[in-house]
């Protein structure tokens, strides 16, 4: 079962170690005087997950590439930063790569992001990939320079679901429920047009919230939701599948410009790999985490008919008027036309 992560200690005892060793002061491409170049990957979910899965992939992949010349440090489960202050770890240099999901670009500056939160936008994965993997991904990539980010590449977790601590089968089940919500503001919106009230948690603590009833429900992929162990606290999920979510890998320009050309191409192709087959286990990772809460089974799991997936489709709809102007109405025009290029 779930190692509950420990970031505060974990973190003090990283940086009161990166201090001994003089790390802190090598810049963003920390290199020892003989070790390899170090590259730290810091992520807030567990390492069974389509995301933890591809940062260990990339790990493998970098150091069998570089011939140990170059070392992917994996920190997953919030251990050495979280939602709250990895983007500025970023930006200092404290780590090199991050991959956020896109709900968490909204709040640092960069509210196009947010359009993927949009509730019931799409259908399917290969719709989520013509929109990220075509000009329309690549122009919010590029949008990142204006805070000098450099972004990756983009790839999968899933379709999120409902959980809470009563069924949720029909509109009027959400009222009044206290819902965490990662720092969208299209998510919160959602959460406010079903009669609930957001509560905006980092991911790490939201395990803790909803097993102290300071929240009393949430939604996340399978994947996410059976490695945090929620499903220990939550009797009741709903397979709503109201919404996707997504990462963007990122860097900061600081540690990009000052890594060598041929070290960029090899962290590129591996990077890419590692997405490729972070995006091929999405499919089995949910699988395989619906499976494990089917065995488990204290969790009961609702399967919401058309007709009542549609009441919530409908419940949710003005979202897309009230958060158009926030996101920007031809982002939400552009996703629209490339979804069904
Ligand atoms: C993640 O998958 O990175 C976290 C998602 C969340 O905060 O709900």
């Amino acid at each position: 079962m779930r190692q509950p992560p420990r970031p505060e200690l974990s973190r003090r005892l990283l940086l009161s170690g990166c201090a001994a060793a003089g790390v802190a002061g090598l810049g963003p491409v920390a290199r020892g005087a003989s070790g390899p170049r170090r590259i730290r990957f810091s992520h807030v979910v567990s390492e069974d997950t389509p995301k933890g899965l591809a940062a260990l992939r990339l790990q493998a992949l970098v150091a069998q590439r570089s011939g140990g010349r170059m070392a992917v440090e994996v920190y997953p489960d919030a251990q050495l930063y979280g939602d709250d202050d990895e983007f500025e770890a970023l930006r200092t240099g404290a780590v090199d790569l991050l991959a956020p999901s896109l709900s968490k670009f909204g709040r640092v500056g960069f509210p196009e992001f947010e359009v993927f939160d949009l509730p019931f936008l799409f259908d399917n994965l290969d719709e989520v990939r013509r929109v990220t993997q075509g000009g329309f991904g690549r122009r919010l990539l590029d949008g990142l320079h204006r805070q000098g980010l450099v972004g990756l590449g983009f790839f999968d977790n899933g379709f999120k679901h409902m959980s809470a601590d009563r069924p949720l089968r029909e509109v009027s089940d959400f009222r009044g429920l206290r819902l965490r919500v990662q720092s969208s503001r299209v998510i919160a919106a959602q959460m406010r047009a079903l009669g609930a009230r957001p509560v905006p948690l980092p991911f790490s603590a939201t395990r803790e919230a909803l097993a102290q009833g300071i929240v009393q429900g949430t939604e996340n992929p399978l994947s996410n939701f059976w490695t945090q162990g929620m499903h220990e606290v939550q009797p009741h999920l709903s397979l709503t599948r109201h919404g996707y979510l997504g990462y963007a890998v990122i860097t900061s320009e600081r540690f990009w410009s000052r890594l060598p050309g041929a070290d960029q191409r090899l962290l590129r192709t591996a990077l890419d790999e590692a997405i490729d087959f972070g995006n091929r286990i999405t499919q089995t990772q949910h699988d395989k985490a619906l499976a494990s809460l089917r065995a488990w089974g204290r969790t009961t799991i609702h399967e919401p008919t058309m007709a009542q997936r549609a009441s919530l489709a409908r419940a949710v709809e003005p979202v897309y008027a009230e958060l158009g102007r926030s996101i920007g109405p031809a982002w939400i025009q552009d996703v629209r036309r490339a979804i069904h290029a």
